[in-house]
């Protein structure tokens, strides 16, 4: 059980990946919160694990994050899973499937880490996992939106993650 005592919030928990970090965390011992928009999939996952908490989280509003942020209050670990991946030509693709891809797998993984970040921290404890890809190494055809956002998310946690080991500074 080498997660038990940690708190773990799983972002996109409700169904494919997410669902599955859950349930493996879940049989490590951690406390899992479950979070997505759709809450019926994620009340019906957190009866199946027993000791799971779920909340509603659409990771593209700050005020469904801040809500989150305090029904979950601090947890030790974080995985921003959460994330869509659409398939369309650049010559076809509309300003919303570009910004929805950069809103959910980018802007939105960094405003969930921000509002779970600060207690880590102050324990001098915390683990923030990124979902990541091959989509955030390479790029693949007619998927330039995900592409995008992936290389993003990629590149922001982990240029950012020595900083947050160092003391704050003004
Ligand atoms: N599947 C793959 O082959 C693959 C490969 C590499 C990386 N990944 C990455 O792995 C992660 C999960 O992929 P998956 O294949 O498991 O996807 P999936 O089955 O489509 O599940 C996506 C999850 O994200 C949640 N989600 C989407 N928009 C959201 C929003 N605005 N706010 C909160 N939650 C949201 C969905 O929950 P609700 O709809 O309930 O909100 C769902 O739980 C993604 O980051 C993806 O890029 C997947």
């Amino acid at each position: 059980m080498k997660l038990q005592g940690k708190k773990a919030l799983v972002t996109g928990a409700s169904r494919g990946i997410g669902r599955a970090i859950a349930l493996a965390f879940a049989k490590e011992g951690a406390t899992v919160v479950l979070g997505s928009r759709s809450l019926d999939s994620l009340e019906a996952l957190a009866k199946e694990i027993g000791t799971a908490v779920a909340v509603r989280l659409d990771v593209t509003d700050p005020e469904s994050i801040a809500r989150a942020r305090e029904e979950v209050g601090e947890v030790q670990i974080l995985v921003n899973n959460a994330g869509i991946a659409g398939s369309v030509k650049v010559l076809a693709m509309d300003d919303e499937h570009w910004q929805s891809h950069l809103d959910v797998n980018l802007t939105g993984a960094f405003r969930v880490t921000r509002a779970f970040l600060a207690p880590m921290v102050a324990a001098k404890w915390g683990r923030v996992i990124q979902i990541a890809s091959t989509a955030g190494k390479i790029g693949f055809a007619y998927t330039a939106a995900y592409c995008a956002s992936k290389h993003g998310s990629s590149a922001s946690p982990a240029r950012s993650r020595s900083r947050w080991r160092r003391p704050a500074s003004p």
